[in-house]
This record gives structure tokens, C-alpha cells and sequence, in this order.
């Protein structure tokens, strides 16, 4: 399909509400999965939200394979979630980096709940539950509040924690 430019901070789709996804198994879903796919391969990211690359939908995608990079970067299995819906399973946060394809080059230090279970759909319609811990965890709180129209900045505690990664290294 193709690779979508990704949106930056400062663009109002990126602040919206998006909206439920009601039709299942359309052409029209599967080529925005597809592009989806495609752009975060392209950019190398954990996750993406459809908002990132305009269009206003409840469906994120996230996975990480080994890659020889990272080689301390847990795997998460390939997962297209639709309409999502988070639950907390107790009170724990953990504080970690976390870095956006809407903020390139940027990281900030970010509260997310530790342990948390999922719900939602898949791409034909099913309904599936996770439960994930640490940063499988945080990568679906990131990507599910791309859906609220919040981006990280508006998660970190401590705004000095905040910072390019050329200057953290
Ligand atoms: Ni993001």
C-alpha cells in the first residue's frame, strides 16, 4: 500500500477525539491497516495511531520484534486494536522514556500504569482481551491516548524531563 507522512505536534488532529470504527473487514480498513503497517515499519516505531497519519478512527497497531538494535527490548506480538478500552489492574505507575513519531528526536520521562488489561477488536471484528505488563503496557497506553487527542507531553511530571535525544546520549 504506502507509506503515510506522520503528523507532528502542533496539528489539530492530533488533539481530537477520533471516532469508533463501526464497519469490520471493509476495503477501506484493511488499506488504512495496510498503510498503517507500512508507515511504522517505514519510520522503525513501536505503535501508531490512525490519527498520526490523519485519520480520525479508533485503531491503533503496535509490535516490536527482536531486533539487533535493541537487543533489551522486550518483544511484543504484532497487534492491530480497534475501539480500545483500557482498564488499570491496580494503582502501580512506572516512570520510563518514551518517544513519539509526532515528536522526532524528542523523549520525555512518563508515568503509565504497570500492569493494565486490554480490550477491543480485531481487524475482522473479533473481540479480544490482553493483559500486559511494563512496557507492552506502555506501549498500549501511548497509542490509545493518541485516540483521546493526548500526546506524552501532557503526561510527564517533571517538564525538565523533557528533552532532545541527541542530548541524552
Ligand atoms: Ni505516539
Amino acid at each position: 500500500m504506502a507509506i503515510k507522512p506522520v503528523l507532528r505536534m502542533g496539528n489539530p488532529l492530533l488533539l481530537q477525539r477520533a471516532v469508533e470504527i463501526a464497519d469490520f473487514n471493509t476495503i477501506e480498513l484493511n488499506g488504512l491497516i495496510q498503510d498503517m503497517r507500512d508507515t511504522m515499519q517505514a519510520e522503525d516505531g513501536a505503535g501508531l495511531a490512525a490519527p498520526q497519519i490523519g485519520i480520525s478512527l479508533r485503531l491503533v497497531i503496535f509490535g516490536v520484534t527482536k531486533n539487533p538494535r535493541y537487543p533489551d527490548a522486550p518483544e511484543i506480538p504484532e497487534t492491530i486494536l480497534i475501539n480500545p478500552i483500557i482498564t488499570p489492574l491496580d494503582e502501580v505507575k512506572d516512570e520510563a522514556w518514551e518517544g513519539c513519531l509526532s515528536l522526532p528526536g524528542l523523549r520525555g520521562l512518563v508515568p503509565r500504569y504497570r500492569h493494565i488489561r486490554y480490550s477491543g477488536f480485531d481487524a475482522l471484528g473479533n473481540q479480544f482481551e490482553v493483559e500486559a505488563s511494563d512496557f507492552h503496557a506502555r506501549v498500549v497506553q501511548h497509542e490509545c491516548d493518541h485516540l483521546d487527542g493526548i500526546l506524552y507531553p501532557q503526561r510527564i511530571k517533571d517538564i525538565r524531563q523533557f528533552a532532545y535525544t541527541e542530548e541524552l546520549l
